[in-house]
């Protein structure tokens, strides 16, 4: 798949076939994570893998998630939760950049998924709260981002819906974003 293809076929995927990510492809996965670029390099990135179903069913009931999103975590084989070590934030210009580094770091993840035909779904919708307690996180990490990763199974109704809500194929004109100074 060339860059093209990986970025702009790119859409959230939320219905997933039963078969695991093999575990080859979970390495380049969290490679492609690992070698991300960090402000000062501080890789403040810290993921908590589940590819275990039966793990990942009961973290669906405990993890606060809103609206539909159990249905689509619960089928999937594999689950990634991308958390961010806030004492190795950096702060340049007032702003933190644990966030900016961690998102630029799952995405990466979530590209190289992609190059080996799995697709994933962003998640911000859970309780940060009950997740920490469930899974015992340290009091510095913040939870950012939590994605099911597996092959696409077939859109079910519900899942077209969603899609369709999120506005997945819409996107503001290139004269809306981009100055040319
Ligand atoms: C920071 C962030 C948070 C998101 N949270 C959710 C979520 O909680 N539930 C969900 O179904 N999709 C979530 N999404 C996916 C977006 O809805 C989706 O990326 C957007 O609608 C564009 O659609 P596409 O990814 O299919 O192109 C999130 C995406 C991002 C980047």
């Amino acid at each position: 798949m060339d860059a093209k293809e990986l970025i702009f076929g790119r859409h959230s995927v939320r219905n997933f076939l039963p078969d695991p990510v093999p575990e080859v492809v979970l390495a380049d996965i969290l490679e492609a994570g690992r070698l991300a670029p960090s402000a000062q390099n501080r890789q403040p990135w810290r993921y908590l893998v589940f590819t275990d179903n039966g793990k990942i069913q009961k973290l669906a009931q405990n993890c606060g998630l809103v609206g539909l999103s159990i249905f689509f975590i619960r089928k999937a084989p594999c689950l990634i939760i991308a958390c961010a070590d806030t004492k190795s934030n950096v702060r340049i210009n007032n702003q933190d950049y644990y966030l900016v580094d961690t998102a630029i770091s799952f995405h990466q993840m979530m590209l190289m998924a992609r190059s080996y035909g799995i697709e994933s779904c962003w998640l911000a919708a859970f309780s940060e709260k009950k997740l920490r307690g469930y899974l015992k996180i340290p009091e510095s990490w913040r939870i950012v981002a939590m994605s099911p990763f597996g092959y696409p199974a077939e859109k079910s109704l519900y899942v077209k819906a969603i899609s369709s809500f999120a506005g997945s194929n819409e996107r503001k004109a290139l004269g809306e974003i981009v100055q040319f100074l």
